[in-house]
């Protein structure tokens, strides 16, 4: 893969976040510096850590989707946790590291779906014999004993190239073949007061293997039969093991995790209350942060070189509430900017998945092609902005209550309405949210 520069980064982050451009120089910065580290001879790169990053900010205004569509851009397995999870009781300290697994998680479903598309064409060849075979008459299978050995197999051949023929032009797809199907059992109730969270390293997969798989003879059709024959042979080309190391290696020198609510276990040091759980979640993350090593089903995976993002609005407390040393790991803030009513009006219909876009496409699916005119999208950014002021500041999310509103009705009617072809302008938006957003109480039910 081609390592991006942090200014191509930004241009890409740009595609779907507008503004924000602290934060996406702090990201980029931070993504590139792994390239350079890579870069170094053993003995340096070992020494390098990466500079982890705070990003402080409001609700909804781009922290989580910054991160995630760089860990995306970059092809960086990418977790999403809640710091304050970890200070419910019962997860309290000892559950911290299953991020660590359920980051290796990702990478594996990560590196196996890649490690699939790889081994696809041959496994499509190998499913189209098998199926071939499915559909060959037992009789000619078989063949005749007495008859000349090499006159059969000639024979079998040029049967087998002709099914294959009308195979591969869809002859057979409806035409039912017999095969052997697994029927998986679950023995997860049986342990349900224990919760497959905790059964750890290779549990799960021990007690799928000590149940005995529940085969049966079916008939079913060809285009079955390819969807299950397909995924065994894919199965037995790809190698777990490769996977395995792949995947471990991969979470280590690229893995992203995102501690969203920082700024919810920080607070100055007391020894009653909720700040114990507090501080004991950040004591639990400090090593993790720092770099030890976890061990998971795949492996013992190295931190070190994990690169943390954490995030929080911050109102209450400050970064400099964390532990010292948790601090000295997170050298980076970032403030994210409060959107102003521009920003909307952007987030609107700039965005590849812009809003609007969004709305056009889903509603096209009834063939119905709407329009939203420059002073609709003006005015929704400016309702808004309104509400937001005048109610809760959800950032962002305010757009898709608003919006939701607004094409209630289409939505509802689309495919009975014989007009295909409906223009949302202005006038459209103030008759259906001006009466919403005038009344104050209305607007906290409603948008
Ligand atoms: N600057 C932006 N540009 C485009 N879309 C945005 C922007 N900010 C937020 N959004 C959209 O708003 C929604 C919420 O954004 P996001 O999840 O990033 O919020 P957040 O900052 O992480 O908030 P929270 O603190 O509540 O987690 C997402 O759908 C996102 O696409
Ligand atoms: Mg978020």
């Amino acid at each position: 893969m081609q390592a991006l520069t942090p200014r191509q980064i930004v241009e890409e982050l740009d595609r779907f976040i507008i503004g924000q451009k602290d934060a996406k120089r702090a990201v980029a910065i931070a993504i590139r510096n792994r390239w350079r580290r890579q870069q170094l001879d053993d003995k340096l790169r070992r020494e390098v850590t990466p500079k982890n990053i705070i990003m402080i900010g409001p609700t909804g205004v781009g922290k989580t989707e910054i991160a995630r569509r760089l860990a995306q851009l970059v092809h960086a397995p990418f977790l999403k946790i809640e710091a304050t999870k970890y200070t419910e009781v019962g997860y309290h300290g000892r559950d911290v590291e299953s991020m660590v697994r359920d980051l290796v998680e990702i990478a594996i479903t990560m590196v196996r779906g890649e490690e699939r598309v790889r081994v696809e064409e041959k496994a499509k060849e190998s499913t189209a014999d098998r199926l071939v075979s499915l559909l060959l008459p037992a009789s000619d299978d078989d063949g005749e004993k007495t008859e000349n050995d090499k006159e059969a197999a000639k024979r079998r051949g040029r049967t087998r190239q002709k099914l294959r023929k009308k195979l591969d032009a869809g002859d057979f797809e409806d035409r039912k073949v017999e095969m052997t199907v697994e029927q998986k059992v679950m023995p997860v109730q049986v342990f349900s007061n224990v919760g497959m969270e905790q059964m750890d390293i290779d549990m799960q997969r021990m007690f799928e293997n000590i149940i005995p798989k529940q085969t049966t003879r079916r008939q079913i059709t060809v285009k079955d039969a390819r969807r299950i024959l397909l995924d065994q042979e894919i199965e037995a080309l790809v190698d777990r093991e490769k996977i395995s190391q792949e995947a471990v290696q991969r979470t280590e020198e690229s893995g992203i995790i995102f501690i969203d609510e920082l700024d919810k276990i920080c607070g100055p040091e007391s020894s009653h209350g909720p700040d114990v759980s507090r501080q004991g979640v950040q004591r639990d993350l400090l090593p993790i942060v720092e770099g030890t090593n976890v061990m998971t089903r795949y492996g013992s995976v190295k931190t070190d070189h994990v690169l943390f993002i954490a995030a929080g609005a911050f109102h209450r407390s400050k970064p400099s509430d964390l532990m010292p040393e948790l601090q000295g790991r997170f050298p980076i803030r970032v403030e994210l900017q409060d959107l102003t009513k521009d920003d909307f009006l952007r987030i609107l219909h700039e965005p590849e998945n812009a809003l609007t876009r969004q709305y056009q496409a889903l509603l096209g699916t009834e063939n119905l092609e709407i329009q939203f005119t420059d002073d609709a999208i003006q005015e929704m950014a400016e309702y808004a902005f309104r509400v937001n002021k005048s109610t809760t500041n959800i950032g962002a999310r305010r757009l898709h209550t608003i919006i939701e509103k607004l094409v209630e009705d289409i939505s509802f009617d689309a495919p009975d309405m014989t007009d295909k072809h409906v223009r949302i302008d202005a006038e459209y938006v103030r008759k259906r949210l001006e009466s919403i957003t005038a009344d104050e109480d209305l607007s906290r039910f409603i948008l």
